[in-house]
């Protein structure tokens, strides 16, 4: 992670162990997503009571805002072990019969960027997820033999950022989907504050709410801001994170007051500049701004939208009024017209 992308929902490598040591053990600490929670909470216990496994579980959401964390807390609540992979990693099927053919009864197996899976893994997958079966085939042609082996039952939990890459065979497997959404300032202060208690850090009630504001919706971004404004209180100030300080050092480390990072801004500026503030196709913006499609997709637009800096449209992506106040420029009404003032 580089100085400028502070605000970067995805892991920075040297961010894992700190993540681990504040991630949420059970569901009562898993702070907000009240729906995604209440339901989990009802299906893991019905499922312990049937002493079944849990149906497969498919979560799906930007990344930063908890998937790998639910998925953990949905092995610790079940009382079961976890096995972690990536979609991308699996080479061959024989690495997940590998995994499948090993696990006891109702573990978890938890598949992340699950929709990177390659069509034979995946094609293997389903008879293990629906009838706890793996299929071998031995040889080649004439001499192919096939086999059959059973599995212990048990839950696959699927994250993805990308839902619609889900194919639908894979999605109908999933006995609960669940969507998680940006969290709200409050969700996030209470984040914040138990991340606080849990790493030593002296904080008050606004200095939280500051850092929650300027969060960008996401878990991730609060804790690693939390970090670095515990750094300038520490050097600049008195240890203790109050507004006034949170202020100073978000400042500093350029996070706007929206918590919009560089390439949000660089992706409103493009369409403003470059478009004349829209419509336009995620392949043109993509070139603007010299990022995957992808990726702009995935993380920088949904938080654009859900704050109102930009609209999706059957024509193309189109910047609001709300953007244009935001970056200090003159909206000249809804003529798709933007000039720099
Ligand atoms: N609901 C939550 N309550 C408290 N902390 C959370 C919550 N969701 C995420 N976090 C924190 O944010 C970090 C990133 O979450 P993670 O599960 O890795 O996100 P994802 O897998 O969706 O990218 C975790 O280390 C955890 O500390
Ligand atoms: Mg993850």
């Amino acid at each position: 992670m580089t100085d400028g992308l502070i605000t970067d929902p995805k892991v920075s490598p040297d961010e894992l162990q700190s993540e681990s040591r504040l991630r949420p053990k059970m569901l009562d600490e898993f702070v907000g997503q009240s729906k995604t929670k209440e339901n989990l909470k009802v299906f893991i216990e019905a499922a312990k009571q049937r002493e079944e496994p849990l149906d497969h579980v498919l979560l799906y959401g930007p990344p930063g805002l908890g998937k790998t964390t639910l998925a953990h807390i949905i092995a610790h609540e079940l009382g079961v072990n976890i096995r972690s992979s990536s979609g991308p990693v699996f080479q061959t099927a024989a690495e997940l019969i590998g995994i499948l053919t090993q696990i006891e009864r109702r573990d978890v197996v938890f598949i992340d960027e699950i929709h990177r899976l390659n069509r034979i893994v995946e094609e293997h997958l389903y008879p293990a997820m629906e009838e706890f079966r793996c299929e071998l085939i031995v040889d080649k042609g004439p001499n192919a033999r096939h086999y059959s082996l059973t599995i212990e039952p048990f839950t696959l939990v699927g994250a993805t950022t990308r839902a619609g890459m889900i194919t639908p065979p894979m999605r109908s497997r999933f006995g609960v989907v669940a969507r998680l959404d940006f969290y709200s300032a409050d969700d996030l202060k209470k984040i914040i504050l138990r991340s606080a208690g849990l790493l030593g850090i002296e904080i008050d009630d606004k200095g939280a709410e500051e850092i929650a504001g300027r969060s960008r919706g996401t878990p991730r971004i609060a804790n690693r801001l939390l970090r670095r404004v515990r750094d300038f209180a520490q050097i600049k100030g008195k240890g203790i994170i109050d507004k006034e300080m949170a202020d100073y050092a978000l400042g500093m480390l350029e996070v706007d007051d929206r918590g919009l990072n560089e390439m949000d801004r660089r992706i409103l500026l493009a369409i403003i500049e470059k478009f004349s503030g829209g419509p336009v196709g995620i392949s043109s913006l993509s070139v603007a701004v010299s990022e995957e499609a992808e990726t702009i997709e995935d993380v920088y637009e949904p938080y654009l939208i859900q704050e109102g800096f930009l609209q999706r449209t059957s024509r193309g992506r189109v910047v609001t009024e709300n953007a244009y106040r935001h970056l200090g420029l003159e909206w000249k009404g809804d003529t798709g017209q933007g000039k720099l003032l």
